[in-house]
């Protein structure tokens, strides 16, 4: 078969692929010199997407209305933009084997692609149930939610009338979106999840307990402190039991799992130096091989705000980094330099009718201000964390442009804070004094 050469290949087709694309065409990469290849059907998008807007009722996001850059307010980048850069955008093409020594990629089918400078961002796959041997998880009308040919199976099941009841396994980001999703979708909804509170990786108990008073008042229910342990189904093999450790059984014609994800890097063992999960960056996104750069989702890299190494499964984070190696790819080429990646973590969330977002690092103490009844229609609080006599997080529900950006501002600052029942009596006016 025949071989294709790249002066740049991107490996995946995600969120980082299309930012590096963007920047690679504003670094003025001449026709014939990119191709992205992805083993998904679709030009690059905006992932976040398909846990909220794709699964309204009315009204639903489609493509083309979601390619990147949409997401951060850019230049949605339609297949044709690729084509009018000449940027090869080689589809539905899964790579499965990654020679880095030889510099050669060889797909599912057999076809070979060499490359003078790698970026790999090839993200991350869902955590699924019976890769922990979970009795009954192969059944039909089980979910998990990472790309859009699984987000369209979701919508067809959602919109099936005989699906009526779902169980959601899993407290954390897809646990939270897709019960509100399938909630406004007028499904029954139940979510269970192990831990004593929902999101334990970033939120704290008071936190947790405004969205599960909020999402039981919409009709949600919650069973915490226990796990599925297996799925009984019926004669048709879809789903229709779904069997507790505690011995409790729900019935279920849609279950939604969300249990976590794997950064995707096992093509690249053994060739890259990896730490925590991921490939192993230095601030440029440069892997321990010099032609190899691993951003997005993969990516463990210096957090130099925080003085410590990190990987970060969020959107912003893959967008910028994206940008970062493209520019650190350029300014090599061009025997310039760049300032090292300072990264101020940023995550958000939507559902219902509600939206937080968080900046900076959940460690130290942590205080709860504003209004967190969530019976209130006023709702509205946040919370900072704060460590060493700093405030090094702060998380907001219900904010304004100008309150999101003050909350920005003081985890990169991270200002001396004395009393904490001060900070919590301040609350978000503190960030807006910064
Ligand atoms: P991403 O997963 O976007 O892309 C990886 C690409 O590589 C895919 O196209 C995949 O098919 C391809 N690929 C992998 N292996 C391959 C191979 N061997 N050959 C070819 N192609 C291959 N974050 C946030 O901050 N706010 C939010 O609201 C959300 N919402 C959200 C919803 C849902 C449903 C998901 C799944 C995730 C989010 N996220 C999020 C997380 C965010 O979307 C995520 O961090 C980024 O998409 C990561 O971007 P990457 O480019 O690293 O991977
Ligand atoms: P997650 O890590 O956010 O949550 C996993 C949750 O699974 C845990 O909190 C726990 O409650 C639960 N869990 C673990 N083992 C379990 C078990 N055996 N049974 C029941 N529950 C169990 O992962 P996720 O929600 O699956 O999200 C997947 C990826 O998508 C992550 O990278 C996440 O960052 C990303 N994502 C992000 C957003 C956002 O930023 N708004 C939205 C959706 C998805």
């Amino acid at each position: 078969m025949a071989e294709k050469a790249f002066k740049y290949v991107i490996l995946g087709g995600g969120v980082s692929a299309g930012y590096a694309a963007r920047e690679f065409s504003n670094q003025g990469v001449k026709p014939g010199e990119l191709a992205i290849i992805s083993k998904e059907a679709v030009a690059p998008y905006e992932r976040p997407a398909l846990s909220k807007g794709y699964l309204f009722p009315q009204g639903a996001a489609r493509l083309p209305g979601f390619h990147v850059c949409v997401g951060s307010g850019g230049e949605k980048l339609l297949p044709e933009w690729y084509s009018e850069k000449g940027i090869s955008l080689i589809l539905g093409t899964e790579i499965v084997k990654a020679d880095l020594a030889s510099k050669t990629l060889i797909s599912a089918a057999g076809e070979t692609f060499k490359y003078q400078t790698l970026i790999i961002a090839t993200g991350s796959s869902v955590i699924n149930l019976t890769d922990f041997g979970t009795q009954g998880a192969e059944a039909k009308n089980i979910f998990y939610l990472r790309e859009i040919i699984d987000a369209d199976e979701l919508v067809k099941a959602i919109k099936s009338e005989k699906n009526k009841k779902a169980v959601i396994v899993g407290g954390g980001y897809i646990g939270l979106e897709l019960s509100a999703a399938l909630r406004i979708n007028d499904i029954d909804v139940t979510m269970v999840y192990p831990e004593p509170w929902c999101m334990p990786r970033l939120f704290t108990s008071g936190i947790a307990a405004f969205y599960e008073g909020f999402y039981a008042n919409k009709g949600v229910q919650i069973i915490k402190g226990t796990v599925a342990a297996g799925f009984s189904a019926n004669e048709d093999g879809e789903v229709s039991e779904v069997k507790l450790k505690d011995g409790r059984v729900l019935e279920a014609d849609i279950v939604v799992v969300g249990v976590g994800a794997r950064p995707r890097t096992a093509l690249f063992k053994g060739q890259v130096e990896e730490e925590k999960g991921g490939i192993k960056t230095d601030g440029f996104f440069r892997t321990s091989n010099p032609d190899v750069y691993a951003v997005g989702d993969v990516a463990t890299f210096p957090l130099k705000l925080l003085n410590e190494i990190r990987r970060v499964e969020h959107v912003d984070h893959a967008r910028k980094s994206a940008e970062q190696a493209v520019k650190a790819i350029f300014a090599s080429e061009h025997k310039r330099t760049i300032d090292e990646y300072d990264y101020l973590p940023y995550f958000y969330s939507r559902a219902f009718d509600l939206s937080w977002q968080f900046y900076g690092d959940n460690a130290g103490d942590d205080v709860l201000f504003g209004d967190h009844d969530p019976t209130s229609s006023a709702h509205k609080f946040g919370t900072y964390w704060v460590k060493d006599g700093k405030v090094v997080g702060a998380f907001l529900e219900s904010g304004t442009p100008e309150e999101y950006k003050a909350l920005a501002t003081v985890a990169r600052l991270q200002p001396s804070v004395d009393s904490l029942d001060q900070l919590a009596a301040k609350g978000i006016s503190f960030a807006l004094n910064v």
